[in-house]
């Protein structure tokens, strides 16, 4: 295990190096030496993953650890907002031309409107009456500098009216090649922000105040008040986006040194008899029956281990993105663990949620966006946009099989009203009325592909838009 953390720590540090040194792309030689390296670093890596014993956790481990958890102190009376995804994209960087207008068709977020729901958001958490707001990850659209600039404004004026404000990145915030401008037509590349410009931009929003950060991570601990910790986890995959290597990963990874950190903290606050709630970019439980199946990027990679080993330490509600969905979904390891996603600002329903802690008793309840600066009816133009953005989407993917344009159109519009009933939460069944107007091949097409759809409509429990958690015991409460 250490010999793979070192590894792997050795992998990061060479990651920097090829950032910060000067190689030409289009030099063979260059790209050779590049390719050799890496080739060899990553066998190692595979090698010693298969060599290394698979108790990678301390608990896994160590026997006495068992006995600092027999305490169990109750949780403080609280309460909390999360809002997520704001994917916020500052208007002084263009949203007119072609260019703007063929991104904004092909994607589910309201990208255009990102200002004004912001605005709306900021007013509505001024005039709430709660302690703190966590925000777990994609505050901008792609990282840019000044759209990261211009949410910490936004913050700094929560934070003035008395609450506290705790944020960790998502994929698309932390050195994202994609971070662009729209002008005249056609894209220029905008200033990106690096993981050092995102603790100083955000440094009042969690990482000044932190008594624990991670040197490997963006994570950071935060002591809430007496009894209660808050673990902000970074679970993206900055680390290995540049420039240079213009890749941008939407999957997510706890990697090994920071789990270790992570393990560490956790063993600390049980001795100190903290109780601890974690919130993070990616999914920690499957939020519909073949997430793992057809789109596992947004689950944290062995997002059951890290689960597991979370419960093992009485860790009982974790808070995620990523998404867009407002989904709730339990599990029972040692303990039962929640992993309670909250939908994006910026798609269908547009929603957040209030948490109170009373008793030890968790409630959880959704609210949304009901109008902004200029729409009145904002859920009805929310639902079409997303609607719009997703069947043009399942018509891409649909139009690469030699399926019928009919079919397509079909198809297409039946998975967008099957996943607008994921994003909503409480998912119910829809009627596929439509069905008997489709070829035999569209019949076939679907007969194969209809547990994705199926799965968007079926709600895991428990419920999603309000329910009641004992934490001590872990049930939801009827
Ligand atoms: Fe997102
Ligand atoms: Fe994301």
């Amino acid at each position: 295990m250490l010999f793979f953390n070192k590894l792997l720590i050795h992998k990061l540090k060479v990651e920097f190096f090829f950032k910060n040194i000067n190689i030409n792309y289009n030099n063979g030689q260059g790209v050779l030496i590049k390719k050799t390296i890496k080739f060899l670093i990553l066998s190692l890596v595979v090698i010693s993953f298969f060599s290394c014993s698979k108790k990678n956790f301390l608990y896994q481990k160590d026997k006495n650890i068992q006995n600092f958890l027999k305490e169990k102190p109750n949780y403080p009376d609280i309460k909390f907002v999360v809002a997520s995804d704001f994917h916020y994209f500052s208007p002084d960087l263009g949203m007119e031309g072609k260019e703007f207008e063929k991104y904004i068709n092909r994607d589910r977020k309201m990208i255009r409107e990102s200002k004004f729901i912001l605005d709306k958001f900021s007013e509505i958490a001024i005039s709430l009456d709660f302690d703190f707001l966590i925000i777990p990850g994609d505050l901008t659209k792609d990282g840019e500098y000044k759209s990261h600039r211009e949410v910490a404004n936004y913050l700094k004026k929560i934070e003035k009216n008395g609450k506290d404000v705790y944020v960790i990145c998502g994929n698309h915030d932390v050195n994202n090649y994609n971070a662009k401008g729209y002008k005249n037509s056609k894209t220029y590349r905008v200033k990106q922000t690096g993981y050092k410009q995102f603790k100083k931009i955000y440094s009042d929003f969690g990482y000044k105040e932190s008594i624990y950060s991670d040197k490997h991570s963006l994570s950071y601990v935060v002591e809430i008040n007496r009894d209660l910790w808050l673990i902000a986890l970074d679970s993206c995959l900055w680390q290995f986006q540049s420039k240079l290597n213009k890749k941008s990963f939407t999957n997510g990874r706890i990697n090994p040194p920071t789990l270790h950190w992570l393990e560490n903290i956790l063993i600390k606050s049980a001795k100190k008899n903290k109780k601890v709630i974690l919130f993070m970019h990616h999914g920690l439980l499957e939020h519909f029956k073949k997430n793992s199946k057809y789109l596992k990027e947004y689950l944290v990679d062995d997002y059951k281990s890290l689960g597991k080993m979370l419960s093992f330490y009485n860790v009982k509600t974790v808070f995620t993105g990523h998404f867009h969905s407002q989904d709730i979904t339990m599990e029972k390891y040692k303990n039962t663990i929640y992993d309670i996603e909250t939908g994006s600002l910026v798609t269908y329903p547009s929603p957040y949620r209030i948490i109170t802690i009373n008793n030890s008793i968790m409630s959880i309840k959704s609210k949304k966006i009901n109008s902004i600066d200029g729409i009145k009816d904002f859920q009805i133009y929310a639902k079409n946009h997303t609607k719009r953005s997703n069947k043009l989407l399942f018509q891409n993917i649909l139009n690469e099989y030699p399926v019928k344009k009919k079919d397509v159109q079909i198809l297409s519009d039946y998975l967008a009203e099957s996943l607008l009933q994921h994003f909503s939460g409480d998912e119910k069944r829809i009627n596929f009325n439509n069905y008997k107007d489709l070829s035999i091949f569209g019949k076939f097409a679907f007969f194969l592909k209809k547990d994705l759809p199926y799965s968007w409509q079926k709600d895991l429990i428990p419920e999603d838009n309000s329910l009641k958690i004992n934490l001590i015991t872990g049930e939801v409460i009827k």
